[in-house]
């Protein structure tokens, strides 16, 4: 009985460390990915910023946003899967009937009045924080060839 008793925490304990060496060495390689490309380094520092001025007092600093109201960016399925619409969402404004994460919004965000370059930057900022992370860097040109 003792030795069932035994395996069993052996068996908990390996399976533990199993999974928070996974999440460490996922962690580690959003870190590098971000450093490997200082040019997406630069351009998420100027988007941190901007984030803070025009963006944080919707999305909250953790990017979680208020459910119904207003929609998270960390983790979202719809930044994650509708990249020309989040991009257009950030340079025109977004009205209307969204559903993020299975939620449902209904609601307004203003255009900002920022530019290409600026929308770059904050879209790369919140594409590659809170554990998001997006392959290809958006550019100036990207969001310039996103029409209204
Ligand atoms: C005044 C509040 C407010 C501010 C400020 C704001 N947003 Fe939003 N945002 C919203 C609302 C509300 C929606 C959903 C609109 C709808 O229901 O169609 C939204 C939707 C979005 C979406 C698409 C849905 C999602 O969550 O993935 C993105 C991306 C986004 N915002 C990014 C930004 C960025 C980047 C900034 C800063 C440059 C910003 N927002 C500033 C309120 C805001």
């Amino acid at each position: 009985m003792k030795i069932y008793h035994t395996l069993f925490l052996v068996l908990l304990f390996l399976g533990c460390k199993m999974n928070t060496e996974k999440e460490a060495s996922q962690v580690g390689s959003a870190y590098r990915n971000q450093v490997q490309n200082p040019a997406l380094k630069k351009s998420m520092e100027r988007g941190g910023l901007l984030y803070s001025d025009f963006c944080m007092q919707c999305h909250l600093a953790n990017g979680f946003g208020v459910p119904g109201s207003f929609p998270p960016l960390a983790n979202s399925d719809w930044l994650r899967d509708k990249r020309t619409e989040s991009i257009h969402a950030v340079k025109f404004g977004q009205k209307g009937k969204i559903t993020v994460n299975e939620i449902p919004y209904d609601g307004y965000m203003a255009p900002m009045g920022l530019s290409d370059e600026e929308v770059a930057d904050v879209m790369n900022y919140v594409m590659n924080s809170w554990g998001n992370s997006q392959k290809k860097m958006v550019t100036p040109q990207e969001v310039k060839a996103v029409e209204k």
